[in-house]
Formats: C-alpha cells, structure tokens, sequence
C-alpha cells in the first residue's frame, strides 16, 4: 500500500509547547521530539518507504536564544555518537542538508563521518535538515550554476529543471509525496521550496513529541484518497 510512497518530508514542530504546556522548559520538549524523530524513522523505514526527510533545525533558528541553540546543538551531538547507530543497522543511508559553514568542527566531522560510513546503505534514506534553508539552498545553486556559465563551463540553454534539482541538496533524492507539520502552524518555513511544488501537504494539531505511528499510519491512508492532478485533468 505504502509502495507509491518514495518520500515522506516532515517539519517537526511544537516541542516547546508541548513543554509549556507541562510547565517544563523547552528544552524537555527537544528531548522529547527527538525520541520521536527516533521511532518514527524506524517506523518509516520498517514500512518500506525509501526515504524520509526530517526539519532538524532552520537557518532561522540560529536567532533563538543561544541557551536553546546550545541545548539543540548539545542533543545532536549526542546523536551523532549514539542514537543514529540504530538507524544506520536497519541499513539507512544518512545525509545531512543544509549550510554546514554555521555548525561546529566537530559536528561536521560527525555529520562526514557518518554520511561516509551509511554511503553505501541503499534501503532507506533518512535525511536530515540541519542549519536548512530552502532559500539559501537555491541562491547557492544560482551562484553555482552562474559560475559555470562565467566559466564557459554550461551553456545557458542547457539550465533546465532536472539539472537545477541535481545541484540542490537533495540530489538524487525523489521530491517528498506528502509534507506532514505538527502542532497546527499551517506554514512551510523555508523548507525544501523548489522540491514540494507537487507534494501533499498534511497539517495536525498534534504537537511534535506526541506524534504516534498510529496518526502517521493514518496520515498515509488519507493521502491514498488524495489525487494528485499535477494540473492535469
Ligand atoms: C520544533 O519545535 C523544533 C525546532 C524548531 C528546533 P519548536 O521549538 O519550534 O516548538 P514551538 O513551535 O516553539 O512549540
Ligand atoms: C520550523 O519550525 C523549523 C523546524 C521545525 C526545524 P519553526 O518553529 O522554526 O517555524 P516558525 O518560526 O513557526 O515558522
Ligand atoms: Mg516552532
């Protein structure tokens, strides 16, 4: 059933309400999401579905309070070294998109090493958007492509969609089917503009660490009712 399904893009959001709803601070709520995120990449992978792209954090979020950059940062190393492993043994491929320049050394290095070692992993992909921005990910591909032209190096007749998608982050990744947002904000948020322009998109109230399987089961059933036209009639 899920056969059709190549890609699932998710924008996680709501942790820090689910928090404030529990007078705890924000940062319990990023725990809790990222236990989330965990089940729910295995859960993803174990249906068969090829790849899975996850919103980790926007380039926009560098301007929260560094206290709550510094927590995130923190949990990401952590599942750098630890929490990613049992998704690399369900033989996932793991890439990271997104402005590697604003992260940390070591984190990088984390990122390299992993994305090197999963590089062979053709089962599932879990991607993951980190420092992401859909608008600094195209700019940086005009630029590349204009450099090309500078140089001699492409024609200008030959800038057409396919080689503009290969120049993205997300080379050689299918566009997502469905984009699913928590918490009810019912917005895209810079995320993967140029790739979405035919997804599904699928809105719940649901903050992000109270997302189940069960509604992510359900979410896949509604998108099988779903026509997709792609303007056609
Ligand atoms: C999503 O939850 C996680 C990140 C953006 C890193 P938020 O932190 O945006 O939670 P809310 O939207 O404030 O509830
Ligand atoms: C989008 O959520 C980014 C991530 C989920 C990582 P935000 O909470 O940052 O988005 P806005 O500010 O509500 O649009
Ligand atoms: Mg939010």
């Amino acid at each position: 059933m899920t056969d059709t399904i190549q890609h699932i893009a998710v924008i996680m959001d709501g942790n820090g309400r689910w928090a404030k709803a529990r007078g705890l601070p924000r940062s319990a709520g990023h725990k809790q999401g990222a236990e989330t995120l965990q089940k729910i990449a295995e859960a993803v992978a174990d249906m068969g579905i090829k790849c899975l792209t996850v919103y980790a954090f926007s380039t926009e979020n560098w301007n929260r309070p560094k206290e709550e950059v510094d927590y995130l940062m923190g949990l990401l190393r952590q599942y750098l070294k630890s929490e990613f492993k049992q998704i690399q043994e369900r033989g996932a491929r793991i890439r990271f998109i997104g402005e590697r320049q604003m992260l940390a050394d070591d984190i990088v290095e984390q990122m390299e090493k992993i994305e090197s070692d999963t590089k062979n992993n053709d089962k599932f992909t879990f991607c993951i958007a980190l420092s992401y921005g859909s608008r600094q990910e195209i700019t940086s591909t005009f630029r590349k492509l204009a450099e090309r032209v500078k140089n001699g190096q492409l024609d200008i007749d030959n800038i057409n969609e396919k080689l503009i998608s290969n120049e993205l982050y997300t080379q050689g990744i299918p566009d997502p089917d469905l984009v699913i947002r928590t918490s009810g904000e019912e917005r895209i948020s810079n995320y993967l503009l140029w790739q979405i322009a035919y997804s599904e998109l699928f809105f719940t109230k649901t903050l992000w660490p109270d997302f189940s399987v069960d509604e992510l089961k359900d979410i896949i059933n509604q998108y099988q009712t779903r026509e997709r036209r792609y303007g056609k009639v």
